[in-house]
């Protein structure tokens, strides 16, 4: 059994198993079976939350935005409120965070608390630029053993993503040799909006832009419903990486999981022009992937906004599939949506003989509710999550590095290592952010 089902039958054979002392920060006994969590980030994304979180202990409630506040409370009297995450993170007794904050800070809430000894629960995207996904995984692995951590794909819980899994490592399509996985939302913004009128009373703006440069505040970034608001600020490159941290995260995911990768070898992009302001719609990225130890070499490919792989038969209408990946083998392909699959047997050799289906016994076991295998885990430092900081951390790392060779428009050659481009002098500057004075990544 390798790594991935070893995480998933590890999590259901630990479901329910409440036997070990919990309420565990960072090793440490606590009083209580229940953890004591921070909420940061309470509306939109962080509603959806409120289910798996009633059952622990709410004493930190964080946002931006007061108005946010009575609705949590209601549901956590018990917590303190914050606007600033820098400052609840300060209060004391947080075993855990489940961070729900705009993609630009996700990188640094997760370095803080994890550098606190807390357990974090990260909405996706991990981080928005290459280093911080770096540093962010780097922090988390020194602790891995005590500190248990999962970014918000929660798609992962879906059976189909064992089912994909199973087909391509079971050889029903021969031997992998590349993989694709491709989204198509496309959300058109010219530029920064403009200035118009001011934050509402309560809102606190400049907290929101946190470590992201000066931008003036206008109501057509917080205009989406809950959940949905992030379409209204995550293409701009202040703030997110667009399809990269959107649908992209979840998309990926179904191939990432099927493919057991880390970090690539090499990174080519093209797109749509160059938008300062904005991340590109239409875009494709390609990277290199040594072998492992049940594959040879692989290429994966992802395609946004339009751009599409090539179908393998006119028949198969790709587009149909909104978000969809497809994996392609020496005796054939699997297609896929987050719910469902098909093995297309292609070439004349491709009888299907060497597959064999495995047992019912051997079929990789659900995983089960996805914030409860985190939570689980929190209490249980045995216990794995299925998007831990690492798996998670590379694959947004692979993808931010695609966004870079499309800045640069050149074939970047990677070594992961050392988180540098060894062939482009002026990609390695695009690996990382520049912050506003007063706001620290690692602290
Ligand atoms: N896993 C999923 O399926 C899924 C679905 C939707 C959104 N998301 C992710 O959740 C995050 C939030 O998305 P959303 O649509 O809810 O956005 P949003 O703009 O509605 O923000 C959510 C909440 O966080 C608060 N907030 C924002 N920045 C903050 C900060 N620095 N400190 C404290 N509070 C802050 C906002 O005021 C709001 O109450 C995004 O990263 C998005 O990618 C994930």
């Amino acid at each position: 059994m390798n790594r991935r089902e070893f995480i998933t039958t590890a999590a259901v054979a630990g479901a329910g198993l409440l036997v070990l002392p919990s309420g565990v920060r960072g090793g440490e006994k606590a009083p209580s079976n229940k953890l004591n969590v921070a909420l940061i980030g309470v509306w939109g994304r962080g509603l959806a939350h409120y289910g798996s979180l009633a059952e622990e202990n709410v004493v930190a409630l964080c946002d931006v935005n007061e108005k946010r506040f009575p609705e949590a409370l209601a549901k956590f009297p018990n917590a303190k409120t914050h606007v600033d995450w820098r400052k609840c993170l300060d209060q004391k007794g947080i075993d855990a965070v489940v961070c729900c904050t705009a993609d630009h800070t996700h990188a640094f809430v997760a370095n803080w608390a994890l550098n606190r000894n807390m357990h974090v629960y990260m909405e996706k995207p991990l981080a928005i630029a290459v280093e911080d996904a770096r540093v962010v995984r780097a922090n988390w692995m020194k602790k891995k053993a005590k500190l248990a951590t999962q970014v918000g794909m929660q798609r992962h819980a879906m059976q189909n993503f064992n089912r994909v899994r199973e087909l391509v490592r079971d050889g029903a399509i021969g031997q992998l040799t590349a993989a694709y996985a491709w989204g198509d939302r496309q959300i058109r913004r010219p530029g920064y909006l403009p200035a118009e009128g001011q934050p509402p009373e309560g809102f606190h703006f400049d907290l929101w832009l946190g470590p992201s440069p000066d931008h003036p505040y206008n109501p057509g970034y917080f205009s989406g419903g809950p959940g949905m608001n992030c379409l209204s600020w995550n293409m701009y490159w202040d703030f997110g990486v667009g399809q990269i941290g959107d649908m992209g995260s979840h998309t990926m995911d179904l191939l990432w999981n099927a493919i057991d990768a880390t970090l690539p070898t090499t990174a080519e992009a093209k797109g749509e022009k160059f938008n300062p302001d904005v991340t590109p719609v239409e875009c494709e990225s390609h990277f290199d992937h040594p072998a492992n130890d049940w594959r040879g070499p692989i290429r994966v490919s992802w395609y946004q906004g339009g751009a599409m792989p090539a179908s393998p038969k006119p028949y198969v209408d790709l587009k149909k599939i909104d978000h969809g990946a497809m994996f392609k083998g020496t005796k054939g392909y699997v297609i896929c949506d987050f719910g469902s699959r098909l093995v297309l047997p292609f070439g004349d050799d491709s009888d299907l003989t060497y597959y064999k289906p495995r047992t019912k016994d051997a079929v990789l076991p659900p995983l089960g509710h996805f914030q409860k295998q985190w939570i689980d885990a929190c209490k249980n430092p045995s216990l794995k999550t299925a998007c831990d900081f690492e798996y998670s951390g590379n694959m947004i790392e692979q993808l931010l590095l695609g966004l870079v060779a499309y800045r640069v428009g050149k074939k970047l050659e990677y070594d992961g290592a050392a988180g540098k481009v060894t062939n482009c002098p002026e990609a390695n500057e695009l690996l990382s952010r520049k912050y506003r004075a007063g706001w620290t990544l690692n602290g």
